[in-house]
């Protein structure tokens, strides 16, 4: 009986371990004080990228201009700088990590300056070039 039950956990686990081994991303190991700070920095980001688009759909381009150099820009650069090295997540990633994530503060300038412009058209490549680093790091990284 007890040995059927360890059975049929085994069988209902084993599912969990396959879907596991399948991730491909690479492990990043942060500290766990890194790790707070790079979650609460991305729930910010979503948040930017939230009231970009409603900017955006409203024709409130200077907001969504705003909204992007100062959350997500260049200008949102090095928020962890005077913090604690065990607290600063880019120390903690690897080196195309990183470029990933300069590239997405760049592009959000990009964005900020081409919405500000009225440019919509050049706007929206910017800004699908920050989503698309939102994307690629999440699909090549974990840090769980
Ligand atoms: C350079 C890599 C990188 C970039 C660029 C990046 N993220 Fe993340 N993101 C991560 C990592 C790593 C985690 C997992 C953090 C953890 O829990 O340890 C994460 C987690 C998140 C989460 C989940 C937070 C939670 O509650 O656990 C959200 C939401 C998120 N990112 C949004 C974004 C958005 C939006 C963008 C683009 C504007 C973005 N991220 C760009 C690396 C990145």
């Amino acid at each position: 009986m007890r040995r059927a039950g360890l059975v049929a956990l085994a069988a209902a686990l084993l599912p969990l371990a396959a879907v596991a081994a399948e991730d491909g991303r690479q492990f990043v190991a942060m500290p766990a004080e890194a790790r707070a700070e790079l979650r609460a920095e991305m729930i910010d980001f979503q948040s930017a990228l939230h009231q970009i688009v409603a900017a955006l759909g409203e024709g409130r381009h200077g907001d969504a201009a705003d909204a992007a150099e100062k959350q997500i820009g260049v200008s949102a650069m090095g928020r962890h700088r005077h913090a604690a090295p065990n607290a600063r997540p880019g120390m903690h990633m690897p080196a195309e990590m990183h470029a990933i994530a300069r590239g997405m503060h760049v592009s959000a300038s990009e964005f900020a300056k081409a919405a500000r412009a009225g440019d919509v058209a050049k706007s929206l490549q910017s800004l699908q070039t920050v989503t698309g680093a939102c994307v690629s790091c999440h699909r090549a990284y974990r840090t769980q």
